[in-house]
């Protein structure tokens, strides 16, 4: 077996070891702050700390494993990804890149590199913004872009942000202590699964990203009035459920008829007070748009909302609009990209350049340094499902490669 496979085994063996610590049995799920999530920063932490780097947990919950280097003043490389998940996730979309960087500078310690920069790796707390409807908490603090104001949003079990901030060790007041500051940086690398079909298809195990969508994500809310199923004629209703599906299918036509340059999902459909013989009086909807294009995505959000206030103005219901994420699409940076083109060619495999339609830590990143990304192969593009899968091989290759880059990387800069 190739040194390269070995190590991809290695990988494969954490990332199952991983994805054995979940809130619900028989399913992947380690959600922001629970004693999942808890549980599974620690064995990342163990992880870092057997590597040889020297580990914290910072304010918000991130795991950070630094190798320090002798140069005073030094810039700090950061290789970075997610460790927690959806609801009943798969087992690589954010550990992949955690796992396979763990690996990367264990290989820099036990080759004794001499590094002309800090290298720090950094497992993000919460990328998928499940537990409290945001995105990207642990790279927003580390990048400096944490927004305070959403420390009072609560779980679906009432608990804030702050709390659980509090309950997993960390004071909501210090989150400015997590960041590196922006003149600090020299760089930033992600490895993630490609989440979708174009390598699996193409027969190829890893991409180079040039840029990640922008992506805006709303919370639609649809009041109308609860009733009796049995006694309101059906001419006399404010059905908030009824007017939240129209608006449910009028995104998808839109975004089919766009479909070139844009995405849109409604996930998630929160009937308030929900029962069989209840008219809806209240419907809370999630939206997520995304596109590479700037303006297509900012004229897509303002036809999708003037149509859901059409919507809603037919059906005499109210409709409340509230913008959670919206960011840009972000290019990934051409001199760390010229470098991991080098890498990929040098070491044989087919270039294959894509724009990441998911979205990656990278992303507030981005807003401070300059960013770099490599996918690796899935099976069949599955994602966010328990079916994801990434084979060994294409695991090796990606360790490879990376290897390859981040001793350019040293070697350019010493
Ligand atoms: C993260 O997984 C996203 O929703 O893009
Ligand atoms: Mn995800
Ligand atoms: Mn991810």
């Amino acid at each position: 077996m190739s040194e390269y496979l070995q190590r991809a085994e290695k990988v494969l063996v954490r990332i199952n070891e991983l994805a054995a610590i979940t809130e619900e049995q028989g399913c992947v799920t380690r959600t922001y702050g629970t004693p999942a999530f808890v549980e599974g920063r620690s064995l990342v932490k163990k992880w870092m700390e057997a590597a040889g780097l020297q580990t914290t947990i910072d304010t918000i919950g991130n795991v950070r494993g630094k190798l320090v280097c002798s140069t005073v003043n030094a810039k700090t490389f950061v290789i970075g990804s997610h460790i927690d998940t959806v609801v009943n996730a798969g087992k690589f979309d954010g550990p992949l890149g955690v796992i396979i960087g763990i690996d990367l500078l264990e290989q820099i310690i036990q080759t004794k590199t001499k590094l002309p920069f800090n290298i720090e790796l950094i497992a993000f707390c919460d990328e998928e913004g499940v537990r409290f409807q945001t995105t990207f908490l642990g790279s927003k603090a580390v990048a400096g872009s944490f927004d305070k104001n959403i420390l009072d949003k609560k779980d679906k079990n009432e608990i804030t942000l702050r709390e659980a901030i509090h309950t997993i060790g960390g004071d909501a007041n210090n989150i400015k202590e997590d960041v590196i500051a922006a003149d600090n940086w020299l760089g930033y690398f992600e490895i993630h699964i490609e989440q979708g079909p174009v390598l699996y298809k193409k027969n190829i195990p890893i991409a180079l990203v040039t840029a990640i969508a922008g992506q805006c994500r709303a919370a639609v809310t649809f009041t109308g009035v609860a009733g009796h199923a049995g006694t309101v004629p059906m001419d006399m209703r404010q059905d908030a459920l009824s007017c939240a599906s129209e608006f449910v299918l009028a995104t998808e036509a839109y975004a089919l008829e766009n479909k070139n340059n844009l995405v849109a999902t409604v996930g998630k459909l929160d009937v308030v007070h929900a029962a069989g013989n209840v008219i809806a009086g209240k419907v809370v909807c999630s939206l997520d748009v995304r596109s590479a294009d700037e303006s297509i995505l900012i004229s897509s959000i303002q036809q999708t909302k003037k149509r859901c206030e059409e919507i809603g103005a037919k059906r005499n219901i109210c409709v409340d609009w509230t913008v959670i994420l919206q960011t840009k699409p972000v290019i990934c940076n051409k001199e760390l990209n010229a470098l991991l083109t080098q890498s990929i060619t040098e070491k044989n495999y087919e270039l294959v350049s894509l724009v990441s339609g998911a979205g990656h830590d990278a992303v507030p990143i981005s807003e401070v340094a300059p960013v770099s990304m490599l996918f690796v192969r899935c099976f069949e593009g599955i994602s966010h499902n328990p079916l994801e899968n990434a084979e060994i091989k294409d695991i090796a290759a990606a360790i490879e490669v990376s290897d390859h880059f981040l001793n350019k990387l040293i070697l350019n800069n010493s």
